[in-house]
């Protein structure tokens, strides 16, 4: 991994800034595209020293709603991880209240996904982007919260201008942009610069500073994203002095992308892992011995490798379900866990209700996020695991499509409730059976101080701890269908 120590005292580093997406990829050299200005180049997570993601979920159960938050935490942004964790908490609340009467219909969902908009010593910013299904079809707001790593502080994106003043004068300015570009269409009267409009600002790599609205928040909806670049020049002047340095630190990272491209590509080919291959071949006859699948998904994410030593010293195997986001962000643990004899599937990109999408949009979902899994382990994952257990016609065909079969459950241990590991513990034990197909997430403590108790506990009862395709043994398992538990036939 190319990670590597900026300056002392602050590790907060972008090696490598490419491309308006999660996953970099390194444009080809010869071909210069002209970046669209209202594109942001996010910086990918995985060259930054001490992240770590974190996830609040409701919704695999009987929960009238599905919600999916992960936002990332720094080792050396206390006050932005705070800010963070306050942020996804106030989401929840008001999405909670909001949906407090179920409606007929399909549930609504709410889900918040995040990318690095800067990660220098200078500045380090989140852009949190919320996703709301309610009624009508989904709505998108994104906010950027900015990190001043010379202060310690974290602030709203209207704290990289100077004062209000500025912002208000920075509000002329878009709105001068916005009816250029956009004309008629942008309704003037919604362009008031105030920190709670004005939520979600960063610097392209030229340093223009660009201003990002929420669906229907200028305009009609049917406009979608709404953006105005200001230029660099433009700008200077009303910037606060994180707002400076943070504008520099993306000059000086475009500039610095430029140097590297020049370098040689990163090292290390996962696919030679004999350690994973030796693994996997110890399988179980489970036509012979009482065997049950423990799962993880949502992760990896803070507890993941303590949950691996756990794994590795009760010398189980488990069937991890990661997010494709949070398989960026760490692909480390994703190729231990592979490395250690577990199998990697596939939980969706950012854990949309993939039975609601439409068939283009799950399908990009399930690659993008089997790309982030086969980057970190070199195997293309062939087992889904659908968001919220949900499932529909056109899941099933594209997952057929893709060579993937879709798992549930048959054992669900309410770890997502936030209850005491004693409690969830006792729930797997209790309803294991041969074949069980047990739910949990190694994002929660609790489920992960839960698990040595439950290894000991079941092994006490002769069973054995396999991965999900050993479950069904020489019968194997089938692109397109699901499988809910091991002890019968696929349900489709
Ligand atoms: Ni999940």
């Amino acid at each position: 991994m190319r990670k590597k120590r900026f300056s002392p005292g602050i590790a907060l580093l972008a090696l490598s800034v490419s491309g308006c997406g999660m996953a970099a990829t390194v444009p080809d050299r010869g071909i210069v595209v002209p970046a669209e200005p209202t594109s942001i180049d996010f910086v990918d997570p995985t060259t930054v020293v001490g992240l770590s993601t974190r996830t609040i979920t409701e919704g695999d159960g009987t929960s009238g709603r599905h919600v999916h938050i992960t936002y990332p935490e720094l080792d050396e942004a206390p006050a932005l991880n705070r800010t963070l964790r306050e942020r996804a908490r106030e989401q929840l609340r008001v999405f909670r209240e909001r949906t407090k009467t179920r409606a007929a219909g399909p549930r609504p969902e709410l889900n918040v996904n995040w990318q690095l908009a800067a990660a220098s010593p200078e500045a380090v910013a989140v852009r949190l982007r919320t996703g709301e299904k309610l009624k009508a079809g989904w709505e998108y707001a994104t906010r950027t919260y900015w990190f001043d790593p010379h202060e310690g502080k974290a602030v709203r994106s209207s704290g990289l201008l100077a004062g209000k003043d500025a912002l208000g004068r920075l509000g002329v300015l878009v709105k001068r942009q916005l009816l250029k570009e956009r004309g008629s269409q942008i309704a003037a009267g919604g362009i008031i610069a105030d920190g709670d409009r004005f939520d979600s600002m960063a610097f392209n790599r030229d340093g223009d500073l660009v201003v990002e609205f929420d669906d229907c928040q200028v305009g009609p909806c049917r406009l979608g994203r709404v953006a105005a670049a200001v230029p660099a020049d433009d700008v200077a002047p009303l910037l606060s002095g994180l707002g400076a340095r943070a504008q520099a630190g993306v000059r000086t990272a475009a500039l610095k992308t430029a140097e590297d491209m020049d370098g040689p590509p990163p090292t290390g080919d996962p696919a030679n892992n004999t350690e994973a291959v030796r693994n996997l071949a110890v399988t179980t006859d489970c036509a012979e011995t009482k065997c049950v699948a423990l799962t993880f998904d949502d992760g990896p994410g803070p507890y993941t490798g303590a949950l691996l030593d756990e794994l590795q010293d009760g010398r189980a195997r488990a069937t991890f379900f990661p997010l494709g986001t949070n398989a960026a962000a760490d692909p480390g643990l994703v190729l231990r866990m592979s490395a250690e004899g577990h199998l990697v599937g596939n939980h969706g990109w950012t854990h949309r209700n993939l039975a609601d999408l439409p068939t283009s949009k799950i399908a990009d979902s399930l690659r993008r996020a089997g790309n982030a899994i086969s980057t970190a382990t070199g195997r293309t994952p062939t087992l889904v695991r659908p968001p919220y257990g949900a499932v529909g016609p056109e899941l099933r065909a594209v997952a057929a499509d893709q060579g993937a079969s879709l798992v549930t459950w048959d054992v669900d241990t309410h770890d997502q409730k936030g209850g005491k590991s004693a409690d969830i513990a006792d729930r797997a034990v209790r309803a294991a059976h041969p074949g069980a197909i047990i739910l949990m997430h190694d994002i929660h403590r609790e489920t992960v101080d839960a698990v040595p108790d439950i290894l000991e506990r079941l092994r006490g009862k002769g069973y054995s701890f396999v991965t999900v395709p050993e479950l069904y043994g020489t019968a194997g398992m089938q692109a397109g269908r699901m499988y809910r538990s091991g002890s019968g036939q696929p349900l489709t």
